[in-house]
């Protein structure tokens, strides 16, 4: 599995240039990636490329890669994405997460230029929801009140707990994460928006008609699918 990621995290490599803005992704595919872009730019490789993280994490990875890092409001535009995701339907419609990260994750990725996914083939799905919850963050004044609403779309919910810590996940921008589980997800794109709708909402984990580049690690191989 990690061979896989790694190869897919250098063929991404590829879509980069000299005078880049780079929107860096979360997570464990993302870090190979990040660690070969510092690697690129400490070696003089790669010149005037910046890095806006998504998230905690994919800053302090690039502080310590050597990846320039600059906040969304610093630059006019984010010329390629790179992230990974949870589930890719034949469509390349996702859903985003695990790592609490997907709100930051899709306001970078919907800006970008190009958004690249990493993933290798267990991640393929034939619908949305087939492996994975969908995560939702929220507010957590109302992270009951959202759990139970959520019922409407036949979705059960449940908050994420901390590994490392007593209570809840708190995301980066200092909100919970709710779990939805669906029976199964004809339309991406509606339940995005439908999810977005409820008050208290900030993003869930759903990215349709985002991704224009899906690369897939396989044990034959990188494989490109394109929207
Ligand atoms: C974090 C994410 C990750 O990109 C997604 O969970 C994939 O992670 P990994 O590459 O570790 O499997 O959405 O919020």
């Amino acid at each position: 599995m990690e061979g896989l990621k790694k190869i897919v995290a250098k063929e991404a490599l590829k879509f980069i240039d000299d005078d880049m803005v780079v929107g860096l992704g979360t997570g464990s595919t993302t870090a190979y990636f990040i660690k070969y872009l510092g690697k690129l730019i400490m070696e003089d490789e790669l010149e005037d490329v910046y890095g806006v993280p998504t998230s905690y994490q994919a800053r302090l990875l690039a502080l310590e890669s050597g990846v320039p890092v600059v906040g969304l409001d610093e630059v006019d535009a984010i010329d390629v994405a790179v992230d990974g995701a949870d589930e890719v339907d034949p469509h390349l419609n996702l859903i985003k997460g695990r790592g609490a990260a997907l709100t930051m994750e899709k306001i970078i990725e919907y800006r970008a230029g190009t958004f690249v996914v990493l993933v290798d083939e267990s991640k393929l799905v034939d619908y949305l929801g087939q492996k994975m919850p969908v995560p939702i963050e929220v507010i957590p004044a109302v992270w009951r009140a959202i759990k139970e609403e959520l019922e409407v779309f036949n979705a059960t919910a449940e908050l994420r707990m901390a590994a490392k810590k007593d209570g809840p996940v708190v995301t980066d921008n200092g909100n919970f994460i709710l779990d939805a589980h669906f029976p199964k997800i004809d339309d991406p794109l509606d339940l995005e928006i439908e999810l977005n709708n409820i008050p208290g909402v900030v993003e869930n984990g759903i990215f349709a008609d985002i991704a224009d580049i899906v690369l897939v690690g396989t044990k034959e191989g990188v494989k490109k699918l394109e929207r």
